[in-house]
């Protein structure tokens, strides 16, 4: 069989570099495209540099602007498309919403109007737990119904997620499409060359806790203590990062060989296994011999409680499973800050 090639968009990002190390190592041919708008390009270089690709394609696109989106599926035989550009910030997305709408709606209708313009493209989207909001109960499956988003960054996952489903419907087998909904990807590649390089104060919780570690925080803080779980703190589903990635692997593999039982499909990809941001804290400390400073402050808005997933659908279906335990993950995530160090 000849090579595929999977067109990954944000490919120079966090997640978009991982998964295209996994693609390149499983034998697909890989073109990056980023416009560079939330990162620079030390994990493109780093994913030249694990897996010994020199010629890897890079575009520097920008998904909004739909002729250069049409000329990337003119110039290469593209058989599946990863969408990950767009912005993230929840925070952010609240002060600026449109911002926020036109950017990851805009280019995933990029995405979407030239893959079905030229046909036989399979669609991964990379949607987000936050679909299912505060969810009555846990952990939950791909049929827990999704909630209102607290964010329009949220709400830009639900309406992306319908999207993709309406414009696969009305292709008539000319598209297929696959959501994959994440739960907390953490960590960083086990080369250390590839990870999570947040710009400014980071939002999320490990690269907080990774540059409190190295002494570019002063402490972190831990939001609420009084939530109703085992130890006050949330609970969530932390999913290392290769794990995660590998999962895009056996998504696309499903697409390009027609496995799929249905034209758009959902999965969870989590660990099943909910951790607290004490646990975490504390699993990071032991299994790194760091002293973390860190205090408890008020919940922080827009929190749930306790959100992980059953991620039964994936592990039967597609044959994935997460492998690493959080102390390889935590272990990982600390190699990259100190990498990143120079230490
Ligand atoms: C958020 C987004 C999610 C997105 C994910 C990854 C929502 C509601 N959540 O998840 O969609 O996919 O980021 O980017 O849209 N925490 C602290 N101190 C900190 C930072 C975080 O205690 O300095 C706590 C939080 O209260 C939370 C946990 O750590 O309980 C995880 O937070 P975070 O890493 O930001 O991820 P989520 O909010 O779960």
């Amino acid at each position: 069989m000849s090579k595929k090639t999977v067109l990954v968009s944000g490919g120079a990002g966090f997640i978009g570099s991982h998964v295209s190390v996994e693609l390149l190592q499983a034998g697909y041919d890989v073109v990056v495209a980023d416009n560079f708008s939330n990162c620079d390009r030390t994990c493109f270089e780093g994913v030249k540099k694990i897996t010994g690709r020199e010629d890897l394609p890079l575009e520097i696109v920008d998904f909004c602007d739909e002729a250069a989106v049409k000329a990337l599926f003119a110039k290469y035989p593209i058989d599946a498309v990863i969408h990950f550009a767009a912005y993230k910030a929840v925070g952010e997305s609240v002060a600026k919403p449109l911002m926020y709408y036109r950017n990851n709606l805009q280019s995933f209708l990029s995405v979407l109007e030239a893959a079905q313009e030229k046909g036989n493209v399979n669609v991964l989207f990379s949607s987000s737990a936050t679909v299912y909001g505060e969810p009555d109960a846990v952990p939950v499956t791909e049929d827990t119904p999704r909630k209102p988003a607290t964010s329009p960054y949220g709400n830009t996952k639900t309406m992306c997620e319908d999207i993709l489903r309406d414009t696969v419907k009305a292709s008539g087998g000319k598209l297929k499409g696959i959501l994959l909904r994440y739960f907390n990807p953490i960590g960083a590649h086990p080369s250390a060359l590839i990870g999570e390089l947040p710009r400014g104060v980071p939002n999320n919780l490990v690269p907080f806790i990774t540059q409190t570690a190295i002494g570019k925080r002063e402490c972190l803080s831990i939001f609420g203590n009084d939530y109703p779980t085992p130890d006050g703190t949330c609970q969530r589903d932390y999913i290392d990062i290769v794990d995660l990635a590998k999962a895009h692997v056996y998504a696309v593999t499903r697409m390009v060989e027609g496995k799929m039982k249905e034209e758009c499909e959902v999965f969870n990809v989590g660990t099943g296994r909910p951790v607290s941001v004490m646990e975490l804290v504390n699993a990071f400390e032991k299994v790194n011999g760091v002293k973390l400073n860190w205090k408890f402050a008020p919940r922080r808005p827009g929190d749930v409680t306790a959100i992980w997933a059953d991620p039964t659908k994936a592990n039967n279906e597609m044959g994935w499973h997460a492998t690493r335990t959080i102390e390889e993950t935590l272990k990982a995530a600390w190699a990259w800050e100190c990498h990143l160090a120079g230490k």
